[in-house]
């Protein structure tokens, strides 16, 4: 189906999932495919969110997260690594006012310890010529791990026992939610991941307890805002329990 019609779908639906998350993977197929370098796939797959950043807008999305780039990537060629870093103050540079004017506020989120000082430098700068969007809150996750993000906020509870400032039975899942990248923000609704690779690599391990699945086989840089549509629409025809019984009131 044509994406204005999926789109006039997703509107008559009252439950557009408020928080989608991808795991956008299948850049490097994408482009061995074709015979091209594999970084010809990432700059591909920078083409793919915009359209998917678009596409949430436009279906009424608040929060997209993006699996950009994990801990574990950089265990890659540093050609690669370079590339990756370099494509994202490339798309920093060139789309920041962009999004900006959409009323996207832009948040990177992850290890950015490990990252060089001129990107960490772009960064700062697309979260703070990007704060105060109000349409859609955009987190691209890099150098991110749902376990050293879980470690980390069990580091802090713990250091603030062995102050004296907490006591081991106040943690709760909010304490640890609040510690979380993601803190004041909705666990995703819904979690795509392209390319057909049936894993969750490691991405939001807390946060996606409940989230709806959606296994795409298009690799990345192919994805479109048709294929979200598709995904918001499949996600529409889901019965969310939440390990409750069908019918039951869901509470608390
Ligand atoms: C997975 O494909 C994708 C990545 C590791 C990087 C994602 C990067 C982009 C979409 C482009 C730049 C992003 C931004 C935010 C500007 P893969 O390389 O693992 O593919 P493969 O499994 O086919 O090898």
């Amino acid at each position: 189906m044509e994406s204005s019609k999926l789109l006039a779908k997703i509107r008559l639906h009252d439950k557009v999932p408020r928080h989608v998350a991808i795991i956008m993977d299948g850049n490097g197929r994408w482009a061995e495919s074709r015979n091209l370098p594999r970084t010809a796939g990432h700059r591909a797959g920078m083409e793919a969110v915009t359209e998917v950043i678009e596409g949430s807008i436009e279906a009424g999305v608040e929060v997209l997260t993006l699996f950009a780039f994990s801990t574990e990537n950089w265990q890659r060629p540093s050609i690669e690594i370079d590339a990756l870093m370099g494509l994202l103050r490339l798309y920093i540079n060139k789309e920041k006012v962009r999004l900006r004017n959409m009323g996207v506020e832009v948040y990177i989120l992850g290890d950015l310890t490990k990252v060089n000082s001129i990107t960490r430098k772009a960064i700062k700068d697309i979260a703070s010529v990007t704060t105060g969007g109000d349409t859609l809150r955009l987190n691209l996750m890099i150098s991110y791990s749902g376990r050293n993000d879980l470690l980390e906020a069990c580091r802090s509870f713990a250091e603030e026992v062995s102050k004296g400032e907490m006591v081991p039975a106040e943690l709760s899942e909010e304490i640890l939610s609040e510690r979380l990248y993601t803190a004041g923000i909705p666990d995703p609704d819904l979690l795509i991941r392209t390319s057909g690779e049936f894993r969750v690599s490691n991405f939001m391990l807390w946060q996606i307890a409940y989230t709806e699945l959606s296994i795409v086989f298009t690799l990345w840089p192919d994805f479109s805002r048709e294929d979200l549509f598709d995904a918001i629409c499949d996600y529409h025809l889901r019965d969310r329990r939440f390990g409750r019984i069908v019918g039951q009131e869901i509470s608390g």
